[in-house]
């Protein structure tokens, strides 16, 4: 079979097939011989004939069943694929295509499986729901911090950052996701440490707090530090899984434990930046929720970060659309957030979301408290639909707050 071959434009995808949408731009080949490169690298053929090809395996090609310019989609006969096994997935359906000459450019920006496929992924434990649960908060998004410095911190200032941020409002407090188990900071006295402030900052307020430790680690060692997590109280993980690979998730989601899974998605936009070439952050979501990820990072549309509204909802999408058995994954905002910027938040997420702000918070002129406090009050105000400006008022929390970062 040549490249040509894998081209089958009337084709129509069967309910078993997986599909995948590209942008392809060819190489050293014309157009349509790179798409059936694409379909033929991802299945059963490959740069020249083969005397092995045998008749009966002819049927599990993947075929371009659409073109429109440099727009394609491929679908994918069930059978090539090992059920539950993502990593198997991408090397196939993401994996030599993008260097080879055929191609010059080449982004993966939609994957869908057949229900066949989605019911080998356990998805997320939590969900949505799941962590509302977890935390008690019905109606309104959910608030979080990023300790700040990011690095550097001792166990008793970071545990104390900690502590500052709940007692104002935070929900959720997390580390960053470049810590792990530093001498500066050593992970067992860090979980201690802050879970303790943790539930010293519960009884104190009378709301139920969530500390999501940083465990982003080599697979086995990362493992026994969620059962760290877990003996000593913590009911929340935070793992970065692009530097940890999908893998590590799976195994992560597998494990005997009850901790909801925080993903954090450091690194993504190699892959997802170029508007040319890679693999969309829509993909990276999807594959996140099959593996079982409860919240991932989306991106803003509105902070420090560059993707624009329509990429974040699209995020969002494959987070929360249903598919299948698989629960809808919480979005979670974050990168350069303050107050003023949640009215436009909760319109772009609506309610379901978790909004993080490390430097908004931080960096509050009466510090994490206030900070946190300021965030809640901007809550507050957007979901009563009262502009901040107004709700600031006789609450100098956030008065301060849009004083700092105010738009020129
Ligand atoms: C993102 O890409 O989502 C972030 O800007 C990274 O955010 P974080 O470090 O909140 O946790
Ligand atoms: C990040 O790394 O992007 C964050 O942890 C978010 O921090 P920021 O709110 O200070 O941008
Ligand atoms: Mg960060």
């Amino acid at each position: 079979m040549r490249y040509r071959d894998f081209l089958d434009l009337g084709y129509r995808p069967r309910e078993s097939d997986v599909v995948c949408r590209f942008h392809l731009e060819p190489g050293d080949l014309p157009l349509e011989e790179a798409a059936g490169a694409v379909a033929a690298e991802s299945s059963i053929g490959t740069w020249t004939e083969l005397r092995t090809l045998k008749p009966y395996m002819v049927e599990l090609r993947a075929r371009v069943f659409e073109m429109e310019g440099q727009a394609i989609s491929v679908a994918y006969p069930l059978e090539l694929f090992e059920p539950g096994n993502l990593s198997n997935l991408l090397s196939s359906v993401a994996g030599n295509i993008f260097g080879m000459s055929a191609i010059s450019r080449l982004k993966l920006l939609d994957i869908m499986l057949p229900e066949a496929l989605l019911r080998s992924y356990p998805g997320p434990r939590y969900g949505i729901e799941g962590v509302r649960n977890l935390l008690g908060i019905r109606g309104r998004p959910l608030v979080g911090t990023i300790i700040k410095p990011k690095l550097g911190l001792n166990v008793q200032d970071h545990a104390r950052v900690a502590y500052e941020a709940w007692r104002g409002g935070c929900d959720i407090v997390k580390d960053d996701e470049n810590l792990a188990d530093q001498g500066f900071n050593p992970f067992e006295d860090r979980v201690i440490e802050t879970l303790e402030m943790r539930d010293r900052a519960e009884e104190e307020t009378g709301e139920r707090k969530a500390y999501l430790v940083n465990i982003t680690a080599e697979t086995g060692e990362m493992l026994r530090r969620a059962e760290y997590v877990e003996d000593h109280g913590g009911r929340y993980v935070m793992i970065d899984i692009l530097t940890t690979g999908f893998a590590a998730l799976q195994t992560l989601r597998k494990a005997d434990l009850k901790l909801a899974l925080h993903g954090h998605r450091a690194g993504h936009a190699a892959f997802t930046r170029p508007r040319r070439h890679g693999i969309a952050m829509r993909v990276i979501a999807k594959l996140a929720r099959f593996a079982g990820i409860d919240q991932l990072h989306v991106g803003t549309a509105v902070g420090k970060m560059a993707e624009p509204r329509e990429r974040v909802l699209e995020n969002v999408e494959a987070l929360k659309t249903p598919m299948g058995r698989l629960k809808p994954a919480l979005p979670v905002a974050s990168g350069g957030l303050h107050p003023g910027l949640v009215p436009e938040l909760l319109k772009i997420f609506g309610p379901d979301v978790i909004i993080q702000a490390g430097g908004g918070v931080h960096g509050h002129p009466g510090g994490t408290e206030a900070g946190a406090r300021a965030m809640r009050q901007a809550v507050e105000a957007a979901l009563e639909g009262i502009p901040l400006k107004e709700y600031a008022k006789g609450r100098p929390e956030l008065a301060a707050a849009l004083e700092r970062w105010s738009r020129p």
